[in-house]
């Protein structure tokens, strides 16, 4: 196995181990989800009009997301991916028991790196967000499999953490901002830890993982060098978590970092379109 493919199966071991316990955490709050409650953010809903339209989304997790789209945002079909096993089994329960049919939502367990093989029709949308792109080695190949399961006119539309902040230290404050990490998408970041954004001391086996640096050039040249259209690319003043230790939630859950003299784009979303 190549040092990629080690990477690939550290990070499936890893989530696949998350995936048992973020269930149980207040961050995911699958309780409220249950009762009705979707778990997509304002931003994709105002930014994404997917109403009656089919999508893919890749790096589903345990398919909260994923099923929001269907049973609160009109989506007429969603098929999530993701190659945790444990993920998609939870997802397909949840599936079920908010009385959503397979035809509505189909789970699919899949490396995206692999999605050639087991994804036959293209989807009006490709969807992914919050956490999806850091854990991929290649995004030229990620782009290739977004532009070859759209349709002509399709739509691909990302929101996720901003590179530019995701070099600094998590015990960063506004006066004290640390470079820690590469912007540069040079060597993997390699951590060994027993949690997650979620939560911490789950008892892990699999506490490694490693993550890439993507400056927004090269996520940007890679869609457009599949030949997408770019459709527009916003920057936002607020994380989708809580980045550092600082930071404070509004009633919105958009974390901010007090005492900043002027703001630092901590989320980005994207647009592209596949030529008609
Ligand atoms: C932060 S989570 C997804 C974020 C999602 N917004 C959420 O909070 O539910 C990242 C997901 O990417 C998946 N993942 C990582 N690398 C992958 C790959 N190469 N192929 C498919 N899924 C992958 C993990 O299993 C995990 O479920």
């Amino acid at each position: 196995m190549d040092d990629i493919g080690r990477y690939i199966e550290e990070n499936r071991a890893h989530w696949d181990e998350l995936a048992e316990h973020h269930p149980d955490t207040d961050s995911y709050d699958v309780e409220a989800f249950l009762e009705g409650d979707s778990t997509l953010r304002d931003l994709e809903v105002e930014e994404l009009d997917a109403s009656g339209e089919r999508m893919l989304h890749l790096q589903c997790h345990f398919g909260l997301d994923t099923l929001s789209w269907v049973r609160d945002h009109d989506v007429a079909h969603a098929t999530g991916v993701d190659f945790s096993p444990t993920a998609i089994d939870t997802a397909r329960e949840l599936r079920d028991q908010v009385g959503l049919s397979e035809s509505e939502v189909r789970f699919l367990e899949s490396d995206i790196y692999e999605l050639d093989a087991r994804l036959g029709e293209p989807f009006d949308i490709v969807f992914t967000s919050y956490g999806t792109i850091y854990w991929l080695p290649d995004l030229t190949e990620w782009a290739r499999q977004i532009d070859a399961h759209l349709v002509p006119g399709g739509t691909f539309y990302m929101a996720d953490g901003h590179p530019m902040v995701g070099v600094f230290h998590h015990e960063s404050t506004a006066d004290d901002l640390r470079v820690t990490y590469p912007y540069f998408n040079t060597e993997p970041i390699t951590v060994d830890q027993d949690g997650s954004y979620a939560g911490w001391d789950f008892g892990l086996e699999h506490t490694r993982s490693h993550g890439f640096a993507h400056p927004i050039g090269e996520i940007i040249t890679a869609i457009v060098d599949v030949g997408l259209e770019l459709v527009f690319l916003h920057e936002h003043p607020w994380s989708f978590f809580q980045q550092f230790d600082a930071m404070e939630r509004d009633e919105n859950d958009r974390w901010y970092l007090p005492g900043l003299t002027h703001d630092l784009p901590f989320t980005f979303s994207m647009m592209a379109r596949k030529p008609a």
